[in-house]
């Protein structure tokens, strides 16, 4: 019986998996043993079906340690050594494609050389939403606003590059405000010079959903507490959800979507976004129509209103746009602030060099004013100025990269490439951005944290001086993806995570607890976070 309590689950990363809630029997006994026959039955055809997929059996799949190794055994292992695979995958198979076997599908990893020809393959060919979003079962998700339409990519693609210091401006204003709220050593009565533990995830997730909410919707939910609580539960609820949906096989799911309790809560949570952002909705549909007819309106800039504007038909319905907010939200959420608490991790670890980066930073407040006081040029153009400080952080997401599988894109029809290679139509593809970092062939000493590499690279000649940056992409760097449907936002991650360790190295001064390490990486499948647990001591600066 596959009842399950989950009253004392939290949200450690490895319990999500078993967040599922008792099933209260209900008094029809006959009836509840046969959904539970149902439920099992299902789950054992999935689980034990043997695992074939008729075009992709010429490649070849790595990782089984026998011929008799069952399935199950080997996707196991790579939800929690995904690490360890994608490295001996790739130095096994170098500039071949193999198959790397996950519990909801395979992840076809290709070779670098296939890279330029899928960059500019449109969203209705190779779908890089779908990849991420669970490519067999996003529809019981929630998810199809973001498989299924492409309006985010085309408009933040537009909006955040080439005006990323304009929105990075109004994200500043939330980092101010966040800062005295979200850290607890900033409360204002308390300015004490004691050391206070900090849970560093919590605070920086919630740091980054402030900013990120506010270039998204605007000034009134980037500090509505709902809202900013939502993105500490969302992804949990969602990755549960998934997770269990991908157990069973894909004719069950109308019917056993229905028992899986986190996704009732996963819709709670898309109920909570279409009432909070319906309003903001109507209230631009107005603005828009009062302007029509020649009125001045106020309002302000958000990119909820860049998308309503773009958008056509079913786009533009409140429900569709609100879990589409949920999405992008977690998508960005999620990335950047994991990216954040690494390189404060790293900075406790590597303490000799905070005293290089603050000089830096006051090298450059000497020169153009204080960080939250820029007008003027931006506090893009403020942060730009910091050349070691993103080579520190061009490391810590080297070491530790959120994504070990990038680009990833699924193929909605079969492709075929110049040399003949042929990639089947529901094939997932990926390259191994994680893998790039560590070859030994290409990169010195791998294992080594050596924070200045960007730096050097930048300054060995006139052209490269643009490259190896934060948010740059390119065929070696693949943290944002590649071609078309890279990330849309990387120029305002970028921002967000300069800007907070900016703050925090000028504010506070933090370390481990007594005994305490840099903790370690968690994994799950090629998502990869630090210790959700792991917290540092911090203090205001002297
Ligand atoms: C947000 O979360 C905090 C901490 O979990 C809780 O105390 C608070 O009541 C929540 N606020 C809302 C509006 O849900
Ligand atoms: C998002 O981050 C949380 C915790 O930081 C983690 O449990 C979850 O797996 C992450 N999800 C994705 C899709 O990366």
């Amino acid at each position: 019986m596959p009842v399950i309590d989950s009253s004392h689950c939290s949200s450690t990363p490895s319990i999500p998996l078993f967040d599922i809630c008792v099933y209260h029997a209900p008094k029809e006994h006959l009836a509840f043993s046969a959904i539970a026959i149902v439920f099992v039955l299902c789950l054992s055809l999935k689980l034990f079906a043997p695992k074939k997929s008729q075009q992709t059996r010429r490649i070849p799949v790595f990782g089984y340690r026998s011929a008799f190794e069952p399935t199950l055994s080997l996707t196991s292992r790579f939800v929690v050594n995904a690490r360890k695979m994608v490295t001996e995958g790739c130095s096994k198979f170098r500039d071949t494609p193999f198959l790397l076997r996950r519990f909801d599908s395979d992840v076809m990893v290709l070779p670098k050389k296939y890279l330029n020809e899928l960059r500019l393959a449109p969203a209705s060919q190779l779908n890089s939403a779908r990849a991420l979003s669970g490519s067999k079962v996003y529809k019981w998700t929630f998810s199809s606003p973001i498989v299924e339409s492409d309006i985010h990519q085309r408009v933040l693609g537009k909006k955040l590059v080439s005006e990323a210091s304009k929105y990075l401006d109004l994200a500043k204003t939330e980092l101010e405000y966040g800062w005295s709220t979200d850290i607890p050593i900033t409360d204002a009565t308390d300015r004490t010079l004691e050391w206070k533990e900090v849970d560093i995830s919590h605070s920086v997730r919630t740091l980054v959903a402030r900013m990120t909410s506010k270039v998204m919707l605007g000034s009134i939910p980037c500090r509505n507490e709902e809202w900013i609580n939502m993105t500490t539960d969302f992804p949990v609820r969602m990755f549960t959800t998934r997770v269990l949906l991908s157990l069973f096989p894909a004719w069950s799911l109308p019917v056993m979507s229905q028992f899986i309790p986190s996704r009732y809560r996963l819709k709670q949570h898309f109920k909570t976004a279409e009432r909070i952002i319906g309003p903001l909705m109507k209230s631009h549909i107005e603005a828009v129509q009062r302007r029509s007819t020649g009125a001045h309106v106020e309002e302000e800039d958000t990119l909820l209103h860049s998308m309503m504007d773009a958008a056509t038909g079913k786009e533009n319905e409140i429900a569709e746009m609100a879990a589409r907010q949920c999405l992008i939200a977690f998508a960005g959420v999620n990335t950047t602030s994991n990216t954040i608490a690494n390189v404060l991790f790293d900075l406790a670890a590597h303490r000799e060099w905070i005293s290089i980066l603050l000089k830096e930073i006051d090298g450059t407040t000497a020169e153009l004013g204080k960080m939250n006081e820029q007008e003027g040029a931006g506090l893009k153009h403020w942060l730009g100025k910091l050349e070691k400080l993103d080579s520190f952080i061009m490391e810590s997401m080297r070491i530790n990269p959120v994504m070990l599988l990038t680009s990833a894109r699924y193929a909605t029809q079969p492709q075929t490439m110049k040399d003949g290679f042929h990639i089947p139509g529901g094939t997932t593809v990926a390259w191994p951005n994680y893998f790039y970092h560590h070859d030994p062939s290409t990169v010195a000493e791998p294992d080594v944290f050596d924070p200045m590499r960007s730096h050097r690279k930048r300054h060995a000649s006139s052209e490269q001086m643009t490259k190896h940056t934060v948010g740059r992409i390119d065929v070696n760097n693949l943290a944002f993806g590649y071609g078309k449907q890279a990330c849309p936002g990387r120029m305002l991650a970028a921002g967000q995570i300069k800007a907070t360790v900016v703050k925090f190295l000028s504010e506070f001064e933090f370390r481990y607890p007594e005994g305490k390490t840099r903790p370690t990486v968690c994994g799950l499948n090629e998502f990869s976070f630090p210790d959700l647990e792991a917290k540092l001591l911090v203090r205001l600066r002297r």
